[in-house]
């Protein structure tokens, strides 16, 4: 099975972790597009173009048979359009964690960060209402705009996140939040200083996981055997923080430059 994976940047990355550890026998091929990021700011018109862009690259180039698309933003503003565009490929979205969330809150109240575009995005609003008016929830939604800079940057032990973390999450805290989803990929890599920020024991959401497990029951409905090594390439569009993806993914691989 070949499987394209993109993200505007390092966050689909947790993604890719998630399938490295539940997936074998596939080739990955992973694109950072840091030449359009952050996509939480652009206009749902700009970042659908861009995830058609990287789709095709996949298609003519690596053959694909599946795509991750391993950002919340992009799947708010192209899945819908890719799975009309492209029937034959095996496509796999990010959701924010909400359903799961309201499953575990105990005080009822839930914290949902993601980007701008996510946030306003009619996906979200639909999801948020549907699963909110199931259970008594109230849920704390904060945009995060300028926090993927800082995560790009390698700028997340650092004064200024800090001080944009806290004011974003300062409400939560003070409303007994006991559960946030981080609603963008990016978000894990910033867990330690969220819950340094939170104080008391909060459960951070996020998805790889499910991603990776959904991928994995696509896959094997068409015939993928799962056994093998997994072999990843990445590649980025514009610059991508070497050490960050050193960390991220526990080895140092080649990073390969790919203008889209
Ligand atoms: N990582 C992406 C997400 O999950 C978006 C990051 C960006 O704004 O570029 O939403």
């Amino acid at each position: 099975m070949r499987v394209g994976v993109f993200d505007s940047g390092l966050g689909g990355l947790t993604v890719v972790k998630a399938i490295q550890a539940l997936i074998k026998g596939a080739e990955l091929f992973y694109i950072a597009d840091t030449a359009h990021a952050p996509y939480g700011e652009k206009t749902p018109a700009e970042i659908l173009q861009y995830s058609i862009d990287i789709t095709d690259y996949f298609i003519e180039r690596h053959q694909i048979d599946a795509l991750v698309i391993a950002c919340n933003t992009a799947t708010s503003a192209a899945v819908k359009t890719l799975r009309e565009q492209y029937p034959e490929l095996i496509i796999v979205g990010t959701e924010p964690a909400i359903k799961p969330a309201i499953e575990q809150t105990r005080t009822g109240n839930i914290g949902v960060l993601a980007t701008p575009a996510t946030l306003k995005g009619d996906k979200y609003q639909q999801l948020a209402n549907d699963l909110a008016s199931q259970k008594d929830v109230t849920l704390f939604e904060q945009a995060c705009p300028g926090l993927v800079e800082q995560i790009e940057a390698g700028e997340i032990d650092h004064p200024q996140t800090y001080q944009m973390l806290e004011a974003w999450l300062h409400p939560m805290r003070e409303n007994s939040v006991d559960t946030i989803v981080l609603g963008c990929t990016h978000y894990p890599l910033a867990a330690d200083v969220i819950r340094k920020i939170m104080q008391k024991k909060v459960t951070l959401l996020h998805t790889g996981e499910a991603i990776a497990k959904r991928l994995l029951g696509l896959a094997r409905e068409r015939g993928h055997e799962n056994r093998g090594d997994i072999r990843v390439t990445l590649y980025a569009t514009g610059s991508l923080d070497h050490n960050a993806v050193t960390l991220l993914l526990g080895y140092s691989p080649q990073i390969n430059t790919v203008t889209i």
